[in-house]
Order: structure tokens, then sequence, then C-alpha cells
């Protein structure tokens, strides 16, 4: 896969999928632009890359998402790739979950992608050319219990998806959602009640997934490569699972 002279924009790349996702488009000779919330670990990502200042600031903020785009302009003149990956979890039931729990996570979640990527298409039209990855899940797909907010914002993350991929067909624009099952990040680990421990963790694996083991997050930041690159050329509105079977049941 070949991402040399591209340059992509991942919003959550300070950890976890985003920050895997970075490493691989670096590797695939493209320009990233790390946008993240946590201007630590943003800082530390970029340092281990060599790559340029993260932009710091939160995607559920409209005017920092176009600002954000504005910056990598003046960086690079240019804008191909977009990966809304910045994501956040709260696990409750609907009585567990206040008007403020909802509403940052729709916020997060479904604002920030759709604020993301309005201000991307914009560039991406007068380029005549640009690709865009979201973040879904299977929980986006089918429910689960304990979730009730984040299940609803994935679920509008993927239907958004295909209404921008229809809208923008035919502006070389091609837009895609990737929905991972059990990765080993730390928002796995988050919001549960204590956390886990790594033979937690290794438990959930196998009795969960049907392949016994939760994703290394390369393993989805590798399928993102695929669906940025010119591989998966014929490829818009497309919800692509990666879940080793979890769904398929
Ligand atoms: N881990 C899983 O099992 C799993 C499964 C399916 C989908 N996902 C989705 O994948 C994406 C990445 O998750 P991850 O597991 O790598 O999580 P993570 O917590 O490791 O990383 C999420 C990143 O998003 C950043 N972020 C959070 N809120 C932000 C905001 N308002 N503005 C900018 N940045 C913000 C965080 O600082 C963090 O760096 C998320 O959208 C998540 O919902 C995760």
């Amino acid at each position: 896969m070949d991402l040399a002279g591209k340059v992509a924009l991942i919003t959550g790349a300070a950890s976890g999928m985003g920050a895997a996702t970075a490493r691989e488009f670096a590797a695939a000779g493209g320009h990233v632009v790390i946008v993240d919330l946590n201007a630590g670990l943003a800082r530390n990502v970029a340092a281990e890359m060599g790559v340029q200042e993260p932009i710091i600031g939160d995607v559920s903020d409209s005017a920092f998402c176009r600002r954000a785009v504005e910056m990598t302009l003046k960086r690079h003149g240019r804008l191909d790739i977009l990966v809304n990956c910045a994501g956040i979890i709260f696990r409750a039931d609907a009585q567990g979950t206040s008007d403020e729990n909802w509403r940052r996570v729709m916020a997060v979640n479904v604002d920030g992608v759709f604020f993301m990527s309005r201000a991307a298409i914009g560039q991406m039209k007068k380029q005549g050319s640009g690709v865009i990855v979201n973040f879904g899940s299977i929980w986006g797909g089918v429910g689960a219990a304990g979730v009730a907010a984040y299940c609803a914002s994935k679920g509008a993350v993927l239907n958004l998806t295909r209404a921008m991929a229809l809208d923008h067909a035919r502006d070389g624009i091609r837009i895609n959602a990737v929905c991972p099952g059990e990765v080993n990040t730390p928002m796995l680990a988050s919001g549960r009640p204590s956390p886990p421990t790594p033979e937690d963790l290794k438990k959930l694996g196998e009795t969960m997934v049907p392949m016994g083991r939760l994703a290394d997050p390369v393993e989805i930041a590798r399928v993102v490569l695929f669906l940025v690159s010119d591989a998966a050329s014929y490829m818009t509105g497309s919800l692509v699972t990666v879940d080793a079977g979890y769904t398929a049941r």
C-alpha cells in the first residue's frame, strides 16, 4: 500500500487505533497530521514518529474542526485523507446515563465525525479527490447491553457514512466506515467498575470473541490503510467489519 505524497489528518491519533493508523500511514509514505484532545499523549506520538507538532483540540467543536483543516492546508497545501477515529465510550443503560453523559457521547462520536467531515469535504471537492474513513463499531450495527449512548452514536456514524458517501460519490470522494470488534486499547479497559488486569482482558477475548482473542490495534489500522489506498478505489458507502467473527453468529 503506497501513500507517498498523500496528506492524512487523523483524529484521535494520540492513542489506540488512531496512533496505530498514524504509524501505518507514515510507514506507507503518507504525511500524517495528528489531531487529538490529549496534548501530552499526542506530543509523545508525534515525537516518536518524527512528525510535526500535533493539532490539539476537541472535535465536538465545529470551529476547531475548521481550524484543524485550515492548519493542515497551511502546512501541506492539500488534504487527501481524513480518518475520524476520535471517540469516547460511556458504559451504562439508559437509566444510568445522565443528560450530560448522553450529550457528550453524541457530541464527540457523532458531531465530531460530522464537523470534521464537513470541513474536509469542502477542500476535497475543490481538489476533486479525497478519502474519508469513519470509525464505527460493531455496536453501531447490533446492540449491546450497558452501552446505550455509545451504541446510538455508532449507529449514527454508520448511516452518516452511507449518506455522505452518496452525496459525494461523483465528487471523487470515497467515504467508508470501519467497524472494529474488541480491540486491546485504553478504551476497552476504560469506564468499567474496576480496571481490568491483563488476565481479565485475555479472558474477555477467549470467552467473547470467536477467534478467541482481542485484536491488536494494528490489525484494524491495516484495514484502514487498505480503505484509504487506491486498492479500494471501487469502495464507497461500505461498512467494513473487522471483528474476528463476533457479529457472524
Ligand atoms: N477499543 C475498541 O474495542 C473499539 C471497538 C470498536 C470501535 N472503537 C472505536 O475506535 C475509535 C478509537 O478507539 P480506541 O479504542 O483506539 O480508543 P482510545 O481511547 O485509545 O483513543 C481515542 C482517542 O480519541 C481522543 N479523543 C477523545 N475525545 C476527543 C475529542 N473530543 N476530540 C479529539 N480527540 C478526542 C482521545 O484523547 C484518544 O487519544 C473510537 O471511535 C472508538 O469508539 C473502539
